[in-house]
């Protein structure tokens, strides 16, 4: 997803400059060509071979080194640059930028960039919270430079608070935020995912094996292209995505309600989760003991969501997804049709890398003039951005 993209990244001398040598590597992998510029204090702390390693390019330190790279500049290296990136920054770094001192290759390179810059601040609690350090930040927001407010914790220090490098997936999420074209803005994208869960007792329920792993992913691209994006997920391990409106249910009728109450403001709704078709009749109050023979359980259908959208959707794009174990695309076209959506994504159970758990899938989508497109097996991120693709196709084809 970074694939082309310039990323210049600024290692100053803070003890959280171990995570930037995992932060080099996430980025490379994917895709992004990584340059690195370490200050004299940072390779006190990580030695430039690490970086030089897995930055797969020299890493940078000196203005005035013969190094025989005549192109190799401050001013080259901020011209090519699609993003500048200071992991960590410290207090130091901060108030140079702040107030315009440009007296190594770094500070001189994001002197001279007009690419977006991102700081990462990280330092000790009372050194984040002096009010100095807090108002150069403000400062630099204010010029429109990007901050990443530091994560809460344990530092190296000892000392308890606000001051730790967030994690590298955290920045890697801010970084691919920022270089995403913002082609949905404008757009509120109701994203559902995940599994219900329909309990027939304290204990136990019924549900299904959707991890949300494809929910959370459409709910991420959508806001990384810029939509105001609402998630509407069942049970799951996943961390709430940042920037995006979380709502949490179990059951199916829990989902239905929260969508509803979520529908009237969106353009686009996306339904990724695996709803229960059936709850049990009748939930009991305290555990069902065993006996022994058998356990007989009386199902009762759950509202369909999705159709209840279809009935009465109005110019919103409705989006479905379809999981079958047989003829997949019979069943899936029927859904589309019955359900009155825009496009169905058919995932087959049957096939390796696709449907519960990867992360990866191979869908199919179908649309209701008869279209079928068949994308390879992909990561379930780039899946969610070839669905939004097609969102977008059918927002432009309305408009026109
Ligand atoms: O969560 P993961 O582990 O990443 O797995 C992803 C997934 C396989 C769960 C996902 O890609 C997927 O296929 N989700 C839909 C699974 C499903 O329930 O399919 P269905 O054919 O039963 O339902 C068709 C559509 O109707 C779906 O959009 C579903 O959300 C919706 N529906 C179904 C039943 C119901 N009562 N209400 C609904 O809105």
């Amino acid at each position: 997803m970074l694939n082309e993209k310039h990323i210049l990244i600024g290692i100053t001398g803070g003890i959280a400059a171990y995570k930037t040598a995992e932060l080099t590597r996430e980025l490379v992998k994917k895709g992004a060509s990584v340059k690195v510029i370490m200050t004299k204090n940072a390779t006190e702390f990580i030695t430039p071979l690490t970086l030089q390693t897995l930055s797969r390019h020299p890493v940078y330190m000196d203005m005035y080194s013969l190094s025989g790279d005549f192109s190799i500049s401050h001013i080259s290296l901020a011209q090519e640059a699609d993003l500048v990136v200071i992991a960590p920054a410290t207090a130091n770094v901060i108030g140079k930028i702040a107030v315009g001192i440009a007296d190594d290759l770094l500070t001189t390179s994001v002197m001279a960039t007009r690419a977006p810059v991102l700081i990462c601040p990280s330092m000790n609690t009372q050194m984040y919270e002096n009010p100095i350090v807090q108002g150069n930040l403000e400062k630099l927001a204010a010029q429109g430079y990007l901050i990443v407010d530091p994560s809460h914790g344990e530092l190296a220090c000892g000392v308890e608070g606000p001051g730790r490098l967030p994690d590298v997936s955290e920045i890697v999420d801010v970084v691919e935020t920022i270089l995403t074209p913002k082609d949905l803005t404008g757009e509120h994208v109701l994203v559902t995912a995940g599994p219900t869960q329909e309990a027939f007792d304290p204990v136990r329920f019924i549900t299904n094996h959707s991890s949300g792993k494809m929910g959370y992913a459409v709910a991420v691209m959508a806001r990384r292209r810029g939509a105001d994006v609402t998630l509407i997920s069942g049970p799951t391990t996943l961390a709430a995505p940042r920037g995006v409106r979380c709502v949490s249910v179990k059951s199916a009728r829990e989902m239905r309600d929260a969508v509803m109450e979520h529908l009237e403001k969106a353009t686009v709704v996306i339904k990724a989760a695996a709803v229960a078709d059936y709850r049990p009749a009748s939930r009991s109050d305290s555990k069902i003991k065993k006996s022994e023979g058998t356990l007989n359980m009386s199902l009762e259908r759950n509202p369909d969501i999705i159709a209840e959208i279809g009935k009465n959707k109005g110019q919103r794009v409705l989006i479905g997804f379809a999981m079958e174990t047989d003829n997949l695309f019979e069943n899936a076209a029927e859904k589309l049709t019955r359900k009155n959506m825009d496009l169905i994504i058919a995932n087959d159970l049957n096939q390796e890398g696709a449907g519960f758990q990867t992360d990866t899938n191979v869908i199919t989508m179908l649309d209701p003039n008869g279209g079928k497109e068949t994308l390879p097996l992909m990561d379930k991120m780039d899946v969610a951005d070839r669905i939004l693709d097609r969102v977008k196709k059918i927002i432009e084809k309305r408009k026109r």
